[in-house]
């Protein structure tokens, strides 16, 4: 049992985290034309940004390892009607990666991954020729961002510019890369987003 799964069900009643989501998907509508995009949203949780995004989407692809995360996505899911979100229990270590997608997006994620070069291959075999990645997360900071303790946590947030570097290496064109909020907790925390296409 992860922490995600004690956390799922009141994961949308923190009102950070909707609107760092809503931020997220601001930002890319403007950078990218959304319109019928094939999406694999990697961590997606509760499903925060899948749902915004699916407004323009033609179908999004939410992946998540945490079971309670995914169960409350699926109840909302059906409470709203919405049928183009598709949840996936997904492994990183054992699975492979689903691909054919426009748009690989994850969210307040990446921290949580021990390896992130590796997952940034991963990210790249997921998308179609000229397809693009969307990563928000956390500005590097001193390791208190996460008041219940650190399990789980892999990186104390990312340097931008070293993360774009990474997807330099990886074939990446960089369109954006730039803090876009700032969740407020004792102290402030910025979230940057970094957009790149394959080319
Ligand atoms: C901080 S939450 C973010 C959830 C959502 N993207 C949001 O912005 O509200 C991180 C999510 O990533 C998932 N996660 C962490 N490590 C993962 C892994 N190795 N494979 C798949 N999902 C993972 C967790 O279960 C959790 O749902």
């Amino acid at each position: 049992m992860s922490i995600f799964d004690t956390l799922a069900k009141e994961w949308d009643q923190n009102s950070n985290r909707v609107q760092n989501a809503k931020s997220c998907y601001e930002k890319l509508d403007e950078i990218c034309d959304l319109n019928g995009m094939r999406v694999l949203d990697f961590g997606a949780g509760t499903g925060l940004l899948s749902f915004l995004i699916a407004q323009k989407a033609s179908e999004v692809w939410a992946l998540d390892n945490s079971k309670g995360m995914l169960k409350e996505l699926e109840r909302k899911l059906k409470e709203s009607g919405v049928e183009h979100i598709h949840p996936h229990y997904h492994d990183l270590e054992h699975d492979t990666m689903p691909n054919d997608f426009d748009l690989f997006v994850t969210s307040m994620t990446l921290h949580h991954i021990e390896d992130t070069k590796g997952f940034l291959h991963k990210a790249k075999s997921s998308l179609k020729p000229g397809g693009i990645i969307a990563i928000l997360d956390l500005v590097t900071e001193d390791g208190s961002f996460h008041s219940r303790g650190n399990e789980g946590v892999a990186h104390f947030g990312f340097d931008p510019e070293a993360l774009a570097d990474l997807l330099s290496q990886e074939g990446f064109e960089i369109r954006f890369n730039k803090p876009i909020y700032t969740i407020q907790k004792e102290r402030d925390y910025p979230v940057f987003l970094t957009v790149g296409h394959l080319v």
